[in-house]
């Protein structure tokens, strides 16, 4: 028998400090065409032979869409204080442009009502890359035209729902959409062409710049930021030329997005490296992209690991793997984090996406995934080494509640504290869930104690 998972944390998290679970739009709301939704790029690329690896799609998902209700009373169980999710453009608004969709607001409404009425604070994420279909096929985040939608489409969200919001996300990881989907084209929409990814992460930052500024001109009160996808980018070996090429690929995945936010410029490392792929940027576009932010998400998953030839092998450094082949390194977090705190001048930090697949299996009812308990044990205490080092960490939240479509893997890769059987659709809170469950609670006394001792003074 493995020994319990300790419960109360070498560190102490600030009581405003803010615990969540996280899932998006296109990976659990199925209801593909239901009440005049649109088509997403996803619900596209998913058609293409051979893009998704078991050939599914979002189709059913886990079927949020109708499921809702009971899902989020198993995130008003799990005790967290916040739920991040995310608006399904297409849902809204099918064609990206000209009409919104009245069915698809009042389902948001619906969950932002049952969140509060559970006393949920709701965390939004305007694009969580199911970008309509009809504004692909007018050139997609490669059109400059497509940032003016992006905005028409978070004022008119926010003027709905804003009043009710903690905190709006503009993008969800740009350089995934940039680079896995339009370089590598292994996401939505599957293009292979660097300038057009470049361009496109510069789109996604001036419309985040503009969002934020067209937002706070209507008044919104909620707390606005983006998400970024960043690692600690390291070299496989002592040569100059893994040096070189972790300093460019930490360039282009970390720098890339961090210094047009926090500095207004692009790293001219990078802008040199890319030669003719460099994006086109129009006076006043850098100004937009540096608007002050009230929070800053990270999704940290792994580290990266470079070589110059290539060929760095993840099984090299004997570090324990996640199903998807993905290094377990806890501490790669608190050096990351550091890092930027050093590098940058940030507004409070979030960890928006934390967790990990293993291969889970149904046993009588549970789901014993220990492994995914300890992960999640140590990259809290990751965070907790960031904050005692002085990084304004504010909150925390799990990838993801329940198994979900993951991208390009499929239904194969289980991400979720809640099990999700494929066949039923029935859901089953795993030993993780229950593990955080008894965490926050513990949390959630210290709180308490905390407080109480503050009005006894
Ligand atoms: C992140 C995505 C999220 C999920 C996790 C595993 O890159 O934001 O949707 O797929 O990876």
């Amino acid at each position: 028998m493995n020994s319990p998972i300790p419960l109360h944390p070498r560190h102490r998290f600030p009581p405003d400090f803010v615990w969540g679970v996280a899932t998006s739009s296109f990976q659990i709301e199925g209801a593909a065409g239901a009440d005049g939704k649109g088509e997403s790029i996803w619900d596209r690329f998913c058609r293409q032979p051979g893009a998704i690896a078991d050939g599914s799609n979002g189709d059913i998902a886990c079927d949020h869409y109708h499921r809702w209700e009971a899902d989020l009373d198993l995130i008003a169980k799990l005790g967290v204080d916040a739920y991040r999710f995310s608006v399904s453009w297409p849902r809204v608004q099918p064609l990206g442009q000209g009409a919104f969709n009245a069915p698809g607001l009042d389902f948001y409404e619906r969950i932002v009502d049952g969140l509060l009425a559970r006393g949920i604070r709701p965390y939004l994420t305007l694009n969580h890359w199911d970008l309509p279909q009809a504004l692909q096929d007018a050139g997609g985040w490669a059109a400059r035209d497509t940032v003016h939608r992006f905005v028409d489409y978070a004022q008119h969200v926010a003027a709905r729902l804003g009043d009710r919001i903690a905190a709006i996300t503009t993008h969800n990881e740009p350089w995934v959409v940039a680079v896995l989907g339009h370089e590598a084209g292994i996401f939505a929409p599957g293009i292979r062409h660097r300038g057009t990814a470049m361009q496109v992460a510069h789109h996604l930052l001036l419309s985040h710049g503009l969002a934020l500024q067209a937002l706070r001109a209507q008044g919104c009160r909620s707390r606005l930021g983006i998400v970024l996808n960043l690692s600690p980018i390291g070299p496989a070996t002592d040569s100059p030329e893994d040096a070189a090429a972790a300093r460019l690929e930490d360039g282009r995945s970390v720098r890339w997005y961090m210094d047009p936010l926090f500095k207004g410029e692009y790293p001219a490392d990078v802008w040199q490296h890319l030669g003719g792929d460099v994006p086109q940027v129009e006076p006043g576009d850098l100004e937009a992209i540096r608007t002050t932010m009230d929070f800053l998400g990270i999704n940290y998953y792994t580290r990266g690991v470079v070589s110059a030839s290539g060929a760095w092998d993840v099984h090299a450094s004997g570090k324990p793997l996640t199903d998807m082949g993905w290094e377990i390194v806890p501490e790669g977090l608190t050096e990351l984090l550091q890092r930027m705190h050093r590098d940058w001048t940030l507004p409070p930090l979030y960890v928006m996406e934390n967790g990990a697949a293993f291969r889970d299996t149904l046993e009588g009812g549970r789901v014993h995934d220990r492994e995914r308990s300890d992960y999640i044990a140590a990259h809290i205490g990751a965070v907790g080494d960031a904050l005692a080092a002085g990084v304004p960490m504010a909150g925390y939240m799990v990838w993801s509640l329940m198994d979900n479509f993951e991208w390009s893997s499929g239904y194969a890769k289980r991400f979720g504290i809640v099990h999700v059987d494929y066949e039923t659709l029935a859901r089953t809170p795993k030993d993780s869930y229950l593990w955080y469950r008894d965490f926050l609670q513990v949390q959630h006394a210290k709180r308490a104690a905390a407080a109480a001792l503050a009005t006894a003074r």
